[in-house]
């Protein structure tokens, strides 16, 4: 073998890896992969509450009714104050942002005398009842689309619990709560 003939072996072999170099970079150029965002697989778990054993629709919308029952007037009056930027609670107390909240379980929606209403609130009708307020300060813009209430919502029930109890002894003659048995029958669905 001449070193012409060695030339030609080593040629035809960097030839053929110059070859396959080509293919490689135009496979991945037509075959690219598609990376995720987040790598690995998504597992959907249910989420879980700590105590875990409740039963799952306990866990997503507890009745109201239910709840009341371990309310606490005092733990509500100390949640209430995220309301207090905008809301009185005293009895005659004058309005902020907010309407003066003396005795509003019960008491007709937009109701208070002098303060200007959104229309939305306005249009919804009815008194105030447990049920009402209770998804109002879920979500207040979901519950009445258009409200002037500018406030995000309480997502934990059992605190909504403790402010409606509170919200229910602000008055001079006190409705009594309503209970969960008797509840079945007009709570429905959110
Ligand atoms: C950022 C200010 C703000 C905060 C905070 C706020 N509210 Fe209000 N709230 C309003 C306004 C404004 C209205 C009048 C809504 C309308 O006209 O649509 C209102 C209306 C209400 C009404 C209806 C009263 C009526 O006379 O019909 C209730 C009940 C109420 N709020 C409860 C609460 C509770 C309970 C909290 C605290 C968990 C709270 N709000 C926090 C501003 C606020």
């Amino acid at each position: 073998m001449d070193s012409f003939e060695l030339n030609k072996i080593l040629g035809a072999i960097l030839g053929t890896c110059l070859g396959i170099l080509a293919i490689n970079i135009a496979a991945g150029a037509i075959f690219a992969p598609t990376i995720p965002a987040k790598p690995g697989y998504e597992i959907a778990v249910p989420e879980q509450k700590e105590g875990g054993a409740a039963k799952p629709e306990e866990e997503k919308q507890p009745p109201i009714e239910q709840l009341l029952a371990s309310a606490d007037v005092h733990r509500g009056e100390n949640s209430a104050k995220k309301c207090q930027a905008c809301h009185t609670f005293n009895k005659g107390g004058r309005p902020l942002v907010g309407p003066n909240l003396w005795g509003v379980v019960g008491r007709p929606k937009a109701s208070q005398p002098g303060f200007n209403y959104s229309a939305g609130l306005k249009a919804k009708g009815g008194n105030w009842t447990i049920d009402d307020i209770n998804q109002f300060i879920t979500n207040p813009k979901v519950a009445v689309p258009g409200t002037n209430m500018t406030f995000a919502g309480i997502p934990k029930p059992s605190e909504r619990a403790d402010i409606i109890v509170y919200l229910n002894s602000l008055s001079d003659n006190p409705a009594p709560l309503p209970k969960a048995a008797e509840a079945t029958d007009t709570s429905k669905s959110q």
